[in-house]
């Protein structure tokens, strides 16, 4: 459901120039939740920022449900992002006004759906995360490891279809982290859905389908 051909990402300018990631195909099947770990700096943001139309390659294409993003307006992306994907990003950007119920139900807001069926999901998944009672809080009163998951409730209330997580585990202990990925694997194993889960952690890679390494911007062969 979600296929890249030989993607390619130049970043920065100039001189300055690096290759981030270098020709790399991959698939991820229905059901399929699978791992890319790999050494800091060797592409992982990159690539998944490119698998969810959060970023444009410089060359090669992902396809998702055979569509081509690069067929798509800004408008189709960003529908796209909003209603079909969920995102996990290093650094989860939480609105510092709105309580974390708030911030979570918003996901569904955005994506036009009505507001107390998102907030039964806020809930659910809340709770699932241990959080329950955080929700009535601002994100400046929890820790990195609750805001983390925060940011995988909010990612996963529109449920999904495809969710992209970039190092979730990084700030929780082994318990949180096992919390977090059990979430992940439940929801991607899923009817028709699927994920991308980017880790250094090896007993968190071991939870997934199957594992990509990705060194210096290439996947090693495995
Ligand atoms: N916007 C950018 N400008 C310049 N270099 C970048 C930029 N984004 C990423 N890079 C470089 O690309 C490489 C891959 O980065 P990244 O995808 O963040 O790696 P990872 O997530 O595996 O740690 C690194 O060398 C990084 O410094
Ligand atoms: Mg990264």
């Amino acid at each position: 459901m979600l296929v890249a051909d030989r993607l390619h990402k130049v970043v920065g300018d100039g001189a300055l120039a690096v290759t981030a990631v270098d020709e790399v195909s991959l698939q991820v099947e229905r059901g399929e939740l699978i791992a890319i770990v790999g050494p800091s700096g060797s592409g992982k943001s990159t690539l998944l920022a490119m698998l969810g139309a959060l970023s444009t390659p410089t060359d090669g294409t992902v396809r998702i449900d055979g569509v081509d993003l690069s067929d798509l307006d800004e408008r189709g992306r960003s529908e796209l992002r909003s209603r079909r994907l969920g995102f996990v990003l290093q650094r989860p950007a939480l609105v510092p006004f709105l309580t974390v119920s708030e911030n979570v139900v918003l996901a569904g807001q955005i994506a036009g759906r009505p507001k107390s069926m998102a907030s039964e999901r806020a809930d659910q998944l809340l709770t699932a995360l241990g959080l329950e009672d955080r929700s009535g809080h601002r994100p400046a009163a929890l820790s990195g490891g609750e805001l983390q998951r925060v940011a995988l409730a909010r990612a996963l209330l529109n449920d999904p279809v495809i969710v992209l997580a970039d190092e979730p585990t990084a700030n929780l202990d082994a318990q949180q982290g096992r919390a977090v990925v059990a979430l992940l694997a439940e929801h991607t194993r899923g009817q028709g859905r699927a994920g991308v889960l980017v880790t250094h952690d090896e007993s968190v890679a071991a939870v997934a389908d199957r594992t990509l390494r990705l060194i210096d911007g290439r996947l090693a062969d495995s």
